[in-house]
């Protein structure tokens, strides 16, 4: 099994740069299924998930070619085929955007249901279906696959969606791309790897307006052709490290940011008595002052993203007082609580808010992540704790950061890797 092994207590400075963003990343390659034509991705991560993507993609026919370490292009022109591989689709979240792409440009899809992280809660895809439904498919899921078929493909429909979905607006927004009509998601997702998406598709020829707003028109197209897009930072990278600064102390300058997809976590990192000073594409971190309890309730961006509940209230272990934080979005996103404890914090959970007393300090322990971001939080309480900490299940971890112990040890943490011969890891070259 591979472990992170962190000596914490060593305050963090330096730079780093922040990869392209994992959520807008695997909304971006599934797209690249619809081109019709040859699509330059830039910035990519180097993240377990987007391999994975690319390996669905692959198995379905679509050809790879890798530009530079960040760049590759991807050709679906010759896809013929509505039906994707199961055994990789059940391991990640985000294959499900799959099937609002064949269905956008076959007309029907064969899927496994989405695996991805479980923090605990259902994850449920009902606004999918009520959307592609509205849009004239017939969607059935049984033992575990999704079936959606239309007779000559997709229908614009109205749809409002009854919660704000991140992945029910991109689903629809890639399926009506290449549909008949005109398409409005109302009450739609407002997140910057929507907007994001909504540029790839454009930049390929759709006609998407609106994004990044609550209401997105789109106008179907009946073809997309190549071209060339750069993936956006990510947000909750360059969150988790504004954590970690507060966590450990010391003073980072971020770079390859957008400073205001971070506002929500600025202003409480601020409250906190953390100095943010935003520049241009970067960010000054500095934690030298004890830190300050706050109060956070996590929402659909511009709220503070759920993405950084782990991390924000492993922090707040470490303010003075009572801090509370509320998850606004997952019925329960809390499991990493109990390692928490191990290392001396004191945290209760009621219901959808942890009540967490601040400690003067953590102490290292052996701890597991349970899933990507709790796994980001439980490296942040190493590196802030009071002797050695032994981090399993970091495969999660590596999901979504790329080479986060190397970006950490070049701040001067003291975190290695030690592999052991047992893991699954996903060695596989993809390209
Ligand atoms: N929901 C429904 N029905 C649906 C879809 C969602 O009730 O059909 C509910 C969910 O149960 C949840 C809320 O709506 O309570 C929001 O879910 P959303 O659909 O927005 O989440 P998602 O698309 O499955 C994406 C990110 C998550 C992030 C959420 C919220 C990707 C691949 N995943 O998930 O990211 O937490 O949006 O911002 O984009 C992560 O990166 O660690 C991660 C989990």
């Amino acid at each position: 099994m591979t472990k992170y092994v962190i000596n914490g207590g060593k305050p963090l400075h330096g730079e780093i740069e922040i990869s392209g963003a994992k959520n807008a990343a695997v909304a971006i390659i599934p797209a690249a299924l619809m081109v019709d034509g040859v699509c330059r991705i830039e910035n990519l991560p180097e993240i377990s998930d987007v391999k994975t993507l690319l390996h669905i993609l692959k198995e379905m026919g679509a050809k790879l070619r890798v530009v530079d370490k960040r760049t590759l292009d991807i050709d679906c022109s010759r896809i013929g085929t509505s039906h994707a591989t199961f055994d990789m689709m059940r391991r990640i979240r985000a294959s499900y955007y799959i099937i609002g792409a064949l269905l956008g440009r076959f007309g029907r899809a064969d899927v496994a249901m989405p695996g991805g992280c479980n923090f605990g809660g259902v994850r449920p895809i009902d606004q999918h279906i009520k959307g592609f439904t509205a849009m004239g498919a017939n969607v059935k899921v049984r033992n575990g696959i999704v079936s959606a078929v239309t007779g000559d493909g997709l229908r614009g429909a109205t749809i409002y969606l009854d919660v704000v979905s991140v992945g029910a607006t991109i689903n629809l927004m890639l399926g009506a791309a290449l549909a008949q009509g005109i398409t409005i998601i109302e009450n739609a997702a407002k997140e910057p790897h929507i907007v994001d998406l909504a540029n790839f598709l454009n930049s390929m020829g759709a006609d998407i307006r609106g994004a990044g707003t609550s209401v997105i028109k789109i106008r179907g197209v009946k073809r997309m052709s190549g071209g060339f897009y750069s993936i956006i930072p990510d947000q909750i990278e360059a969150g988790t490290y504004m954590a970690a600064v507060a966590g450990a102390g010391g003073r980072v300058l971020i770079k390859d940011v957008i400073p205001k997809h971070l506002e929500g976590i600025s202003g409480k990192l601020r409250e906190m008595g953390v100095t943010i000073v935003d520049l241009e594409d970067s960010i000054i971190v500095q934690r030298d002052a004890p830190l300050l309890r706050t109060h956070i309730k996590t929402m659909p961006y511009p709220g503070f993203p759920t993405d950084m509940q782990p991390q924000i209230s492993t922090v707040l272990c470490l303010a003075e007082g009572t801090s509370t934080v509320t998850e606004g979005v997952w019925d329960n996103r809390f499991k990493y609580v109990d390692e928490l404890a191990k290392m001396g914090s004191f945290i209760r959970v009621d219901g959808r808010t942890a009540i967490i007393e601040g400690v003067p300090y953590l102490t290292g322990a052996p701890i597991k992540a349970s899933d990507l971001r709790a796994g980001a939080a439980l490296v942040i309480a190493g590196l802030a704790a009071h002797g050695r900490t032994v981090i399993e299940g970091v495969n999660y971890i590596e999901r979504g950061y790329e080479k986060m112990t190397q970006k950490l040890s070049s701040l001067g943490a003291d975190i290695k890797i030690i592999f052991e011969r047992d893991e699954p890891r996903f060695k596989k070259k993809i390209v």
